[in-house]
């Protein structure tokens, strides 16, 4: 597991980092699950610092094996570097559009346990992050890195670490986010096992 240099600072200059137990405000939390979809198209309305920074803690507060929390989240939001790091894939070309992106760095696994381990995590933070920018209404789209040169070139992570996964964020172009009513997903029933398969 990999040992930190520094102490798990937290910035204390939000009101969603101080705020005490209990809910701030309603949380629609189903509503944010089913408005989140992959967003490729972006309006370019700015997204406040406030809320790119409670994304953000959303990630690092994700859970992980034995609470290793493998990650460390670059945030890119100027337009040349955004367009940079479209390169670094052919699925990541609509990050170029983006108001924003989030690249999830980690260790360099070793081992298919460890990988195993931190792709699943790294799942769990992407998650996470993007159940808390649907729930500001602002989207997200996955972008899978292929380039790893390219992308520590443009990033400047260290060489013992990869960046398997670029989070594009920005307020929809087209429609707003809400629920989706029919998901392209297998029916319910089909996926859903009760008691035994
Ligand atoms: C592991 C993973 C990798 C993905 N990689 C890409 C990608 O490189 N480029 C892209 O445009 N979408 C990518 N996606 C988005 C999926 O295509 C999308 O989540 C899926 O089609 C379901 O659509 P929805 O997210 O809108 O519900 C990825 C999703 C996951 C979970």
């Amino acid at each position: 597991m990999p040992v930190r240099a520094r102490p798990h600072a937290t910035p204390a200059r939000h009101s969603f980092l101080r705020s005490g137990p209990g809910y701030q405000r309603s949380v629609e939390t189903w509503d944010a699950l089913r408005a989140r979809r992959n967003v490729r198209s972006f309006s370019g309305k700015p997204i406040s610092a406030d809320h790119m920074d409670q994304i953000l803690e959303a990630g690092r507060r994700s859970p992980s094996s034995q609470n290793w929390q493998p990650w460390d989240f670059i945030v890119v939001t100027r337009p040349g570097p955004l367009a940079d790091l479209a390169r670094v894939s052919p699925g990541a070309g609509y990050v170029a559009g983006a108001t924003a992106a989030i690249a999830l760095i980690a260790h360099t696994p070793e081992g298919e346990r460890v990988r195993d381990r931190t792709y699943y995590d790294l799942g769990q933070a992407t998650m996470s992050i993007m159940v808390a920018a649907a729930d500001l209404g602002i989207g997200t789209g996955h972008a899978g890195v292929a380039d790893q040169v390219l992308a520590r070139k443009l990033l400047g992570f260290p060489g013992d670490r990869f960046c398997p996964f670029l989070i594009a964020l920005g307020y929809p172009a087209g429609r707003p986010l809400a629920p989706v009513l029919r998901p392209d997903r297998h029916p319910f029933e089909d996926v859903v096992h009760r008691e035994h398969w």
